[in-house]
């Protein structure tokens, strides 16, 4: 903690987060060295939490944070100055400043938020087996799945893309393992060829995505999938938006739960480019019951999950993990966790004392504290708090109470939510879902017989618009970068467009027929529409027009 500074609001470097002897700041520079929240039931987490988005959202910084019991909304709405927000206020020296952010809500479900989506490719087949609780051998078979998948051109999107697949791989004891007078006989051959498919195993993996099914899995997959660059946004006032995946349901399947988290993290990871140690992070995300990440994971996920915390800091993002103890999460995940806030734990039973002791051996001593037995002593809305400083080491440990948040703590109504859906600037975009040709459709109708040249151009044609915008997505920060320095006399921008064409082109070929050249280069330069105008001829240099 930066002892010159006394004065007790947020600078252009440091979030003011609360006070003990001194005032106790987290450094914007040092917030992607991530963080962990902890203490008991009640004690305060969510209000820290929440004192922490208001201040990198504050700083411009976008916030994501799972809301699991709803209390979180509340950063919505202007903060009301109840007596015992007032009264803490007063007693830290601070005058309280009501204030609101703006917000934008999620739900997997699509119910009290954007839906947010993913197709079954990107999840992947090391997180699907994961949620739906897979043994070796089950996820062998997956992986099995996807690589036909690949290997096919058959687009795994949703729910049934998947079970139609599985089907197809199935050995079918009617016409011997690798039957070979039917139209899936070639799929069947190539699974085959990966190893023994059985029919008992491809036959568990489909009763588990009916149980995924009946957790509201299904809505999770499918198109619109979320492109993460609508998480990074700032409000008119260059604040960080909030964004809030609504979580009261979702933690009813604890597995759905932790696995899409991580896999939101996975995605920001692999998209996100590298930026180093930036001045201020580009997106914190909260992780609330981080526990359940960590619970029976298998040696293969710990290790992505690992890799993840240890490599998406040099992409600007600062993961805070919010649980009950510090014992709930791995050492190699915790040395990682540089800024701690830890409130009261309870130190009842021998196994409480030895929590109690652990939590404290974390933090870096200072003489003045008895760190184990203040743990025990702490109010609500107290902590033993230490951020990083200077180049990155952590600061002594303090006592501090936490400032009262400058929104309102609690849940907000149903009518407050809509209201502030209506005016949400994704409004309208994911609301609807897209059911586009995918593997169900091609395996369908190669049973059928019918891929009629019409239907197959209509089918590319889909198909070339998702992966272009998946393409121009992944890439939009470049392009956008380059052809602003075409703009100003370079000749990167018409190299960078054209990439992007070398690409398409690379999956697709180049269209032999004007016609659908013509509709894929428009359809491309569409993607572009949020480009300064000027830029767009950059962009109609691509090789796909
Ligand atoms: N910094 C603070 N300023 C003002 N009030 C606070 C503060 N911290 C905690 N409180 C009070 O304590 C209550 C409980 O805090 P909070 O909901 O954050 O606990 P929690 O640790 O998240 O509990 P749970 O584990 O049940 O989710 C809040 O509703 C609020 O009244
Ligand atoms: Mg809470």
């Amino acid at each position: 903690m930066a002892k010159s500074d006394n004065k007790m609001t947020d600078t252009d470097e440091k979030i003011f987060i609360g006070k003990g002897e001194q005032p106790a700041w987290l450094t914007l520079g040092l917030g992607n060295r991530h963080g962990l929240v902890t203490g008991a039931t009640g004690t305060g987490k969510t209000v820290s939490l929440q004192v922490m988005a208001e201040g990198f959202a504050r700083a411009g910084v976008p916030v994501f944070a799972a809301d699991i019991k709803g209390d979180l909304s509340g950063i919505s709405e202007v903060g009301e100055p109840k007596d015992f927000i007032l009264k803490r206020a007063s007693e830290m020296g601070l005058t309280f400043q009501p204030d609101q952010f703006s917000t934008v809500f999620w739900d997997v479900f699509g119910e009290q938020g954007h839906p947010v989506r993913a197709t079954v490719t990107e999840m992947g087949p090391l997180l699907l087996a994961r949620m739906l609780d897979l043994n070796d051998v089950q996820e062998g078979v997956l992986n099995v799945a996807f690589r036909v998948a690949d290997d096919n051109g058959l687009t795994l999107i949703d729910m049934k893309d998947l079970r139609a697949l599985l089907d197809a791989i199935v050995p079918d004891s009617k016409k011997g393992a690798n039957g070979d007078d039917d139209a899936l006989a070639s799929v069947r051959k190539a699974a085959q060829g990966f190893g023994n498919v059985t029919k008992a195993t491809v036959g568990t993996i489909q009763r588990q995505l009916l149980v995924l099914e009946n957790q509201g899995g299904t809505k999770f997959f499918g198109e619109p999938a979320l492109l993460l660059k609508d998480f990074m946004r700032t409000d008119s006032d260059g604040r960080g938006m909030v964004n809030i995946l609504v979580a009261d349901k979702l933690m009813q399947s604890p597995r759905l739960y932790s696995t899409f988290l991580l896999w939101m993290l996975s995605e920001l990871f692999e998209e996100l480019p590298e930026v180093g140690d930036p001045p201020k992070p580009k997106l914190v995300f909260f992780f609330d019951e981080a526990h359940l990440l960590f619970n029976d994971a298998p040696k293969a996920l710990m290790d992505k999950i690992e890799q993840v915390v240890r490599l998406i800091r040099s992409k600007g993002v600062g993961i805070y993990f919010v649980t009950q103890n510090p014992i709930d999460v791995p050492d190699k995940v915790l040395g990682q966790l540089g800024n701690r806030v830890q409130h009261a734990l309870r130190a009842f039973t021998p196994r409480d004392q030895k929590a109690v002791a652990a939590a404290a051996q974390t933090f870096r001593p200072n003489p003045k504290l008895d760190t184990a037995k203040v743990i025990t002593e702490l109010g609500k809305g107290e902590a033993l708090v230490s951020f990083l400083e200077g180049n990155g080491t952590p600061a002594m440990v303090e006592r501090v109470m936490i400032r009262p948040p400058s929104a309102r703590i609690g849940p907000i109504t149903p009518e407050e939510r809509q209201a502030i859906m209506n005016k949400s600037p994704v409004k309208g975009k994911y609301d609807t879902t897209v059911d586009s040709d995918s593997a169900y459709e091609m395996l369908q109708k190669r049973v059928a017989g019918t891929a009629a040249t019409a239907d197959g151009d209509r089918r590319d044609d889909l198909r070339h618009q998702r992966v272009a915008r998946k393409i121009v997505d992944r890439s939009d920060h470049r392009a956008k970068r380059h052809a602003l320095g075409n703009q100003q006399g370079g000749r990167r921008g018409c190299c960078r467009s054209r990439q992007i064409g070398g690409r398409l082109d690379g999956r697709f070929g180049r269209p032999r027929s004007g016609a659908r050249r013509a509709r894929w280069a428009a359809a491309t330069i569409e993607l572009f529409a949020d480009l300064p105008r000027r830029d767009l001829p950059l962009i109609s240099g691509t090789s796909v027009c």
